[in-house]
């Protein structure tokens, strides 16, 4: 039986995965086209850039959007990243994570095509049984994490016992973006600034959701370094973390 409740109790710090996301950004904050048709635009030094990320994680997750978008599988890449994650006492393929709260991913969708490592699928109660037996056959497990959105808190604390993940890279859409964000569980920020402006008012920038009403609810950031390499801006943050929620039990 691959669909399983994951216990939405408070877990302590120590029991969550630390958290990078990485993203390639225009110098207006868009991560993609507002027709959703640019995906690809960080050049090669950046594609390198990911793979050495994902060479790090034990995990790789992200949105059922930037899944369909484009052919991503969130594998590891060619043999020299897969030497480096031996080397480094990891698998040899990461774990890959799908986050579909209603379900609405395509069991087509590539990242199931390619049997490199389990896919895990998190969702929540509100997609439907259909969905969920559609998903079952590609995925290794199905998560319910919630009743309507995604408890992430308790859903990571799940992947770091049950899976062992110490090291979560997120690579995206927005929307899954803000969620970790929100729910205070971002340690670290990887932003590449491509030497572009798309424009389009409702083109997806980095965070999506509802977003804040007042500067001091807005997630801050300590810039830790940065890098050039030839039009290409390579920036590193480190998250402030905002104290976690306690226990309501
Ligand atoms: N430039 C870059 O580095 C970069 C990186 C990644 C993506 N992108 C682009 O970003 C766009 C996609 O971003 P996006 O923000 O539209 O979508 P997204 O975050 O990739 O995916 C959104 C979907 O993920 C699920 N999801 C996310 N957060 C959730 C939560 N808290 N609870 C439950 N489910 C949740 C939902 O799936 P269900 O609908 O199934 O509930 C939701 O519809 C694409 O155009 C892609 O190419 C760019």
């Amino acid at each position: 039986m691959a669909i399983k409740t994951v216990p939405l109790r408070v877990p302590p710090p120590a029991s969550l995965p630390f958290v990078s996301i990485n993203m390639a950004m225009t110098a207006d904050g868009k991560i993609a086209s507002e027709n959703h048709r640019i995906t690809s635009f960080g050049g090669d030094y950046d594609q390198r850039h990911l793979l050495e990320l994902r060479s790090e994680a034990d995990a790789v997750m992200a949105g059922a959007r930037t899944l369909e978008a484009d052919e991503i599988t969130l594998g590891p890449g060619p043999l020299p990243y897969r030497r480096q994650r031996l080397q480094r006492g990891l698998a040899e393929y990461n774990l890959r994570i799908v986050v579909s709260g209603s379900g609405s991913i395509s069991p087509r969708a590539a990242i199931f095509q390619k049997r490199l490592s389990p896919v895990l699928v998190l969702t929540t109660k509100a997609a439907s049984p259909s969905r969920l037996e559609q998903l079952e056959p590609v995925a290794a497990e199905i998560l319910v994490c919630g009743s309507k959105s995604i408890d992430f808190r308790a859903a990571l604390a799940y992947l770091k016992n049950a899976w062992k993940v110490q090291r979560l890279l997120c690579e995206g859409g927005g929307e899954l973006n803000e969620a970790l964000f929100a729910a205070g569980l971002v340690d670290e920020l990887h932003l590449t600034i491509c030497p572009f402006i798309f424009g389009g008012q409702t083109a997806p920038t980095l965070a999506g959701g509802t977003g804040v009403a007042h500067l001091q609810n807005a997630q801050s950031l300590v810039p830790k370094s940065r890098k050039r390499v030839r039009d290409r801006v390579f920036l590193v943050y480190e998250v402030k973390k905002h104290a976690a929620p306690s226990d309501p039990s």
